[in-house]
């Protein structure tokens, strides 16, 4: 009989890979996909450590799975309950510890012997801790067979980081910088494709930082390089990538961006603060100069593209005038999104100990002050689309009948009604839309089909 498994993901993109990967792992263990924790046999919880909040939202979830587990038991059943993630990375034992009926906590670089885990885990009766560290034997080891991941897919090129941000705990959940060698890439992203994938997002903790054996042997590949052999691979017609450091951004990726068409004009570049004091504090080892001219150099090679990043307000001795400094560069760069957040102290940072934690109710107005700019320039870029014909990859259904939903080389999501005979044959094709209107977080249009005429005709039919 079929077993299902329910995975929770939290966290960054690379997580929703790696839950992505988890299911394939134990597929050929018999299980197949729960739509609800209540209803499976193994429920993961793959988590984030980033902030405070992320890392306690694991305890109350299973705070909940307890009472399904045991549940269950009353029932005669049984349910595997899982911590796999930063926080199980992070924290090992002391989850064990704090929520004894958890079967195993396993860290991001042990999914892999999954199989080994659920054998043990259903023997022993205890709990199974796995939080051994090295990537390399973890992506050898991976089944080749994936499921589908649909239309865009995630492929994690790269995993853990040496940048040490004082902010930062990635780095111990997730181990030093590794990049998979680019053949192996290769051979996954044609795959992917092969399923269906359209577009795939490259992903990495610091994913420019990638230096992946090259495929010939002999030296390694950086992204651009990467990025212009992915370009190659048909029936592949958009490529993305994120998250990138500032300080990786070489000649050969910029350049990319102007010289490879399936490279969208979009980018996520973190950038954290404006004010070199705390940018030097956090150890991002730039400048706003620096920042400023990795900008200026993007655009040069392709002026359209869209600029994302992330933000933290409050960090241990930010002043005043530090926090406007942000705002000046904010309003001097021009976001056409971008994350923010207010400092959180994380166990283990040097941040975490330093003097000068500013006040929670400073950071909550800092916060607010910056979202509400932020919010601007995003309605501001997104009206600035209303008019333009763009070119939406349509990925699935939207949740109006008649809808489909894509997203815009610039990332935004874009639903259009499309008449029903033609929708089947829509999804996975890139298809011009003439962009009517904006919301702060989408964009509606309608196809325009080879030339106005027939434009107005489709628009008129599924008005
Ligand atoms: N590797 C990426 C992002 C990692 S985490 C990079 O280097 O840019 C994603 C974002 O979370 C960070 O960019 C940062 O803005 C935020 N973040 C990380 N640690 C944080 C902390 N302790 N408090 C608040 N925000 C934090
Ligand atoms: Fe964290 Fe900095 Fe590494 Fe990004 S570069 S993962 S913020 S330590
Ligand atoms: Fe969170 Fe780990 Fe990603 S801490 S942001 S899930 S690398």
């Amino acid at each position: 009989m079929a077993k299902r498994l329910f995975i929770k993901t939290y966290g960054c993109q690379m997580n929703v890979y790696d839950s992505a990967r988890m299911a394939d792992v134990l597929a050929p263990l018999g299980y197949a996909p729960a739509c609800e924790a209540a209803a499976a046999d193994m429920v993961i919880l793959n988590t984030c450590h980033i902030r405070e909040k992320a890392a306690e939202k694991v305890f109350s979830e299973l705070g909940r799975l307890r009472r399904l587990k045991a549940a269950r038991a009353r029932r005669g059943g049984a349910m595997i309950v899982a911590v796999a993630g930063c926080v199980a990375q992070a924290e090992g034992a002391e989850i064990l510890r704090r929520a004894p009926f958890v079967d195993m906590v396993f860290g991001p670089q042990a999914y892999h012997r999954l199989p080994e885990m659920v054998a043990r885990a259903t023997r022993a009766g205890s709990g199974v801790l796995e939080t051994d560290f090295a990537p390399e034997p973890k992506f050898d080891s991976l089944p080749e067979a994936a499921a589908p991941q649909g239309i865009s897919a995630f492929l994690t090129v790269q995993e853990g980081c040496d940048k040490f941000c004082t902010f930062c705990v990635v780095p111990s959940p997730r181990g030093a910088e590794y990049s998979r060698p680019a053949g192996e890439v290769l051979a996954e992203a044609r795959r992917l494709v092969a399923a269906g994938a359209r577009e795939i997002t490259l992903l990495g903790q610091n994913v420019n930082a990638y230096h992946g054996r090259s495929p010939e042997g002999g030296g390694a590949w950086g992204l651009g390089r990467l990025i212009r052999a992915l370009a190659g691979c048909e029936g592949l017609v958009r490529i993305r990538y994120t998250t990138s450091h500032p300080l990786d951004m070489d000649e050969e990726l910029i350049s990319a961006h102007g010289e490879v068409p399936a490279l969208m004009p979009f980018l996520h570049l973190p950038v954290q603060s404006g004010s070199n004091r705390v940018l030097a504090a956090m150890n991002r080892r730039h400048t706003v100069d620096e920042y400023r001219r990795v900008v200026a150099r993007l655009r040069a090679a392709r002026p359209d593209i869209a600029l994302s990043s992330d933000l933290i307000v409050g960090y241990p001795g930010e002043t005043e005038a530090e926090f406007r400094a942000t705002l000046a560069l904010v309003g001097e760069v021009g976001f056409a999104q971008a994350y923010s957040f207010k400092f959180s102290p994380r166990p283990g940072t040097p941040a975490a100990a330093m003097a000068g934690q500013v006040p929670e109710a400073v950071k909550e107005e800092r916060l607010a002050e910056l979202q509400a700019l932020l919010r601007a320039q995003q309605t501001a870029f997104n009206r600035a689309c209303v008019g333009r014909t763009l070119p939406v990859l349509f990925e699935r259904a939207g949740r109006h009948p008649g809808q489909l939903v894509g997203r815009s080389p610039y990332l935004q999501a874009v639903h259009a009604r499309v008449p029903e005979a033609r929708r089947a044959e829509l999804l996975g094709t890139v298809a011009e839309l003439s962009i009517r209107s904006a919301l702060p977080n989408s964009l509606s249009g309608a196809l325009v089909a080879g030339g106005a005429a027939a434009g107005a005709e489709i628009e008129r039919a599924s008005a």
